[in-house]
């Protein structure tokens, strides 16, 4: 299929008015893309509103899609473990995800574990608006992106997470996502990115892969002060 030919997306889905309750509520009943058919529930995000910080991750994995809280399985735990170490303030921090649905590979015969499938760019598109809605509505100073796909939600498909990776970086003042970086908002919104706390559980050194997820991190605690 084209990239071209675009999923309905969530913007029909999203209410006209209310707050992150509303938000929630209208998230739990999108049909935006084909995710929601497989999954057992939308996970939207959690925390604090108005909150400090956003922090952003991929999509629900399976423990995720079960509970409907983002960041409850082994790669949350992970994230907690590295937020608490570079010295964030877990109070600060509203958690979400680029993508709400988990995507999974067809289970095979005899196996319970559902495979995480990475999402494409056309379900990131199509869920990107919760993404901006949940972004208004939490006001944060600083985003920070967990790994590519989080990035490319944020800044665009051209987001690579080598390439900036621990530097503290300005949006621009539109509050439409993508944002199109490169653009000074003096005063305005942070943004950091680092690596996935999944990449981290992979990583051939995973002690390695921590720390260098903490060292990024800190910045962020150094910024949230
Ligand atoms: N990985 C993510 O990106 N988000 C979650 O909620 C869980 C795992
Ligand atoms: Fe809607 Fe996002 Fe779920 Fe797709 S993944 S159905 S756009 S909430």
């Amino acid at each position: 299929m084209s990239a071209a030919k675009a999923y309905e997306g969530a913007q029909a889905y999203l209410p006209v008015r209310g707050g992150i309750a509303a938000l929630r509520r209208a998230a739990a009943g999108c049909h935006g893309c084909p995710l929601y058919a497989d999954a057992t529930q939308t996970v939207f995000g959690t925390g604090p509103v108005p909150a400090r910080a956003l922090l952003v991750g991929e999509q629900p994995g399976d423990q995720e899609d079960r509970s409907g809280e983002p960041f409850v399985g082994p790669a949350g735990g992970l994230l907690r473990r590295a937020l608490a170490a570079a010295g964030v303030d877990d109070r600060d921090v509203y958690l979400t995800n680029a993508v709400k649905h988990f995507k999974f590979a067809p289970v095979a015969e005899g196996r319970r574990r559902r495979i995480h499938k990475a999402p494409d760019l056309r379900e990131l598109a199509a869920c990107r608006p919760w993404l901006a809605a949940e972004l208004r509505r939490v006001d944060p100073e600083l985003v920070v992106a967990l790994g590519a796909t989080a990035g490319k939600s944020v800044l665009g498909n051209a987001f690579k997470v080598s390439e900036s990776r621990g530097a503290l970086l300005s949006l621009p003042p539109d509050e439409d996502l993508p944002f199109t970086a490169g653009e000074e908002r003096p005063g305005g919104r942070r943004f950091l990115a680092t690596v996935h706390p999944s990449a981290v559980l992979r990583a051939r050194d995973r002690d390695e892969a921590f720390d260098g997820l903490v060292s990024d991190l800190r910045v962020a605690a150094r910024f949230l002060g």
